[in-house]
């Protein structure tokens, strides 16, 4: 698909990869509808992206709130007309032995990392169903798909969306709405800020990626219309040993930690 003129609608785009999916998309053409909580940077990204010519707009959203992502909805479709494109991407991780996580934190990843997916989703598809024609892209996580130490909690958040994803695969089949969804391993970016460094399993570093190849992976899949999943960077061999021997991937995460 050319994304000269289409309507992209990008939740999380203030930092890491939703800021630099907003780059590239910008660069092609696209006009785009930036959100985040923080209103600062993301008026300053829609100024460098087009803000005044009429091609990038802010709209500070909690994904958290309703009321804010039906604004955000009602927002884009009074300015644009339509959405081409929506990349629900807002998320954060906070990580911990289950033992010793926190259950409100958990609380609050299932609501920004899934309801807040399901939010926007329920907000922009009706419209593109009437359509017939848009593109759905959530991005999940290789924690989505594979479980390690020291990240239950997110790791259900991230397990839950690929659920939801696959899902929308198959209800959107002959809808002419399509959907991918995006499994990135780690990257450095602003989630760490919360995250932390020192809870990561060395094993994730056998699937890390940067920023940039994620938005690269991510406007591939926006430009092809990908109506499947993308692992960044390829690592289903990984996955396959998950799904087919369990018992040999956790000794395998006994002995690399
Ligand atoms: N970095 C990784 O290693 C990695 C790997 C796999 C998947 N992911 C996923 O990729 C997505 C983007 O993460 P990132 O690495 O780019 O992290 P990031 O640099 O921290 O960016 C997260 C973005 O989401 C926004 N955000 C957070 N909570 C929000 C909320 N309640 N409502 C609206 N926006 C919210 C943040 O802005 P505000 O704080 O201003 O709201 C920011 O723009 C997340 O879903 C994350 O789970 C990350």
């Amino acid at each position: 698909m050319e994304l000269r003129d289409k309507v992209i609608v990008i939740t999380g785009a203030s930092s890491g990869f939703g800021e630099q999916i907003a780059r590239r998309c910008a660069a092609a053409g696209a006009r785009l509808v930036l959100a985040a909580r923080s209103p600062a940077p993301l008026e300053r990204l829609a100024g460098e992206l087009g803000a005044r010519e009429g091609r990038a707009l802010a709209v500070p959203t909690d994904v958290g709130s309703a009321a804010d992502v039906e604004r955000l909805a009602a927002t884009a479709l009074e300015r644009f007309g339509h959405v081409d494109v929506l990349v629900a991407n807002a998320g954060f991780g906070v990580f911990d032995p289950i033992a010793r996580a926190r259950v409100e934190d958990l609380e609050e990843m299932l609501d920004v990392n899934v309801v807040g997916v399901a939010r926007s989703v329920k907000a922009f598809l009706p419209d593109m169903l009437r359509r017939r024609s848009g593109h759905v892209v959530v991005m999940s996580s290789g924690m989505g798909l594979v479980a390690t130490k020291n990240m239950g909690y997110y790791s259900a958040s991230k397990h839950a969306l690929v659920g939801l994803a696959r899902t929308l695969m198959v209800e959107l089949e002959g809808t002419g709405v399509r959907c991918a969804l995006l499994c990135p391993g780690l990257a450095a970016t602003g989630f760490q800020q919360r995250s932390g460094w020192e809870q990561y399993p060395r094993i994730t570093r056998w699937f890390s990626c940067t920023s940039e190849q994620v938005a690269d992976a991510t406007v591939r899949a926006i430009r092809r219309r990908t109506h499947g999943e993308v692992l960044v960077p390829w690592y289903e061999w990984l996955t396959s040993l998950y799904d087919l021997a369990p018992g040999l991937f956790r000794l395998v995460l006994r002995v690399v930690g």
